[in-house]
Order: C-alpha cells, then structure tokens, then sequence
C-alpha cells in the first residue's frame, strides 16, 4: 500500500505510523486522515499486530490541522461535510495506540495525541490548542478531551490563551503518561507497545475498552461493565495459562484465545 502522507511500518508485533509531511510540519489535512485510516484499520485488522505507534518528526509530531486546507471553507460545507468528523472513526481503532510526541503537537496535533490511548512525550514536547488565535476553536476533540486530561482550570487556560505547555508540564498534568529523552522516544514507544503486544489481546483490547467506558459512564455502570469483562476472561485459554504459569513461575505463552 502506498501512502502519500505517512510511513507504515511493523516492528515484530507492532504497527508504526509516521506522520511525513515534514514541508508542514506534519499538518493534518484530508490526505492524513485517509492514510491514517487505512493504516490504523490495516493495523488492527491484522492478528500479527498487538499495538500501534504514531509518530511525527524531532520538529513536530503535527503542527495542527492544516490551516492553509482549512482557510477558504465556507460554513456550509463544514457543516454539511461535518468537517473532522472522520476522525471519530481513527478513534474506534480497538488495538492500543501510543503517541510519541517531539516538539510541537499544536491544535490537532494535540487532539490526534490524545485521541490515541497513551503519550509519550520527548522532552521537546509542546502542547497546545492555538485555535483561538486562529479566530476558532478546537475542532477534533480539544476541548473535550483535553479538559478530562487536565481538568477544567487548565483547559480553559490553554484554550483561551492559545499558549503551549512544556513537557515537564505535561507529564504533570496528566496529558502524557512519561517524558523521555527526544533520542530514546521512538525507541521507547516502541518497547511500550512491544511489551503490550506481547500479552494477550483479548485482555489488552479488554482493558482498553473498559478505561474507555470510564469516560462514557457513571461509575456504577462502568464498574459493572468492568466485571462482566472480567469474568468473560475466564472463558480463555490465556486466563489459565497466565494464572499457571504465575503458579508455576515461568512465562506465560499466550496464543490469544
Ligand atoms: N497548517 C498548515 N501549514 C502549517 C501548519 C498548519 N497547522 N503549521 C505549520 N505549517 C507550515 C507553515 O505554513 C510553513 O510553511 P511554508 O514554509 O510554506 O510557509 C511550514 O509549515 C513551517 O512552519 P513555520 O515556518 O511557521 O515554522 P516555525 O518553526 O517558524 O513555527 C509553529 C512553528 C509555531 C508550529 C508554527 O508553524 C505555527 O504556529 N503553526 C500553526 C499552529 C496552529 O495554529 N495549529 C492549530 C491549527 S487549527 C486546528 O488544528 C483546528 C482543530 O482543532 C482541528
């Protein structure tokens, strides 16, 4: 498969997208979203793939959505396209995706990170949602995602002052899970996503849905949901394997049933 806007590439058990319009600094215009579709769909279909990577560039993980695509759009058209709105569909992607951010991840930039299901950031990282000195707001999820990421106080902050956040700053507040060195991020991502892959899937995509529902329910309803997945792992091969090979101090050899 040939793609115009990014680099796929497997790495054993994981899928590594790299975005690769580096004349833009990785902006996310309609191209990107087709691409990493097909990619992240490819990926997840594939039963040789355990976990994803994305990436971008030393310079830019992605600079936002591509304003100069954007600039001309009449409000019709956006809304009647429901501009972005392709995006939710990246986001049903079931296996775990991992951002590795080095230097700017801005407006989109920022919500593609965070629509994965963890960051990694270098310490080149720079978060924010500049739209507002744009004259618009952030479109693929900013506002909502960023406020569950950091809470409502410095949300509003980076929102309405459109001003980046550092890595340290990042880390924490939540919005990324570990700053690494910028030579060790790829790197690193990817041992993450190897170790991931390495376990069983169904209890990997298992868990991944239950974190999620977190956000989509009450807490009653999401510890039911928890349970009920809990006990649907005892219907695997996987479960007693892992519980035997804990018993008999070896390595579990998942087969992913
Ligand atoms: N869209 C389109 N092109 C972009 C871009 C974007 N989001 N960001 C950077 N570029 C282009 C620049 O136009 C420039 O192209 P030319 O060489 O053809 O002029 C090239 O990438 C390099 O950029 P700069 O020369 O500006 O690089 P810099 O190092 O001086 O600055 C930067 C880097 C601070 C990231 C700056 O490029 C910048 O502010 N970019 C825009 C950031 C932004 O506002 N993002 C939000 C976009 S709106 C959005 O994302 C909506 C949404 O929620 C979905």
């Amino acid at each position: 498969m040939d793609y115009e806007t990014i680099i796929v590439e497997t790495r054993g058990k994981v899928g590594l997208i790299t975005l690769n319009r580096p004349k833009a600094l990785n902006a996310l215009n309609a191209q990107v979203l087709a691409d990493i579709l097909v990619a992240a769909k490819g990926f997840d279909a594939d039963p040789g793939i355990g976990a994803i990577v994305i990436t971008g560039s030393e310079k830019a993980f992605a600079a936002g959505a591509d304003i100069k695509e954007m600039q001309t759009i009449a409000y019709a058209d956006a809304y009647v396209q429901d501009l972005f709105v392709g995006w939710e569909d990246f986001t049903r992607t079931r296996k775990p995706m991992i951002a590795a951010v080095a230097g700017y991840a801005l407006g989109g930039g920022c919500e593609l990170a965070m629509m994965c299901d963890f960051i990694i950031a270098a310490d080149t990282a720079k978060f924010g949602q500049p739209e507002i000195t744009l004259g618009v707001i952030p479109g693929m999820g900013g506002s909502q995602r960023l406020t569950r990421f950091v809470g409502k106080s410095k949300a509003m902050d980076m929102c309405l002052t459109g001003r980046m956040m550092d890595a340290a700053e990042a880390e924490r507040s939540g919005l990324a899970s570990r700053v690494v060195p910028a030579a060790e991020l790829v790197e690193e991502a990817l041992k993450a996503a190897a170790r991931i892959a390495e376990f069983s899937l169904p209890s990997v995509m298992m868990a991944k849905e239950a974190i999620n529902r977190a956000y989509e329910t009450t807490l009653a309803e999401g510890l039911r949901f928890e349970r009920r997945l809990f006990h649907s792992l005892f219907a695997l091969d996987d479960q007693k394997e892992g519980m035997a090979a804990f018993a008999e101090k070896r390595k579990p050899n998942f087969t992913n049933r």
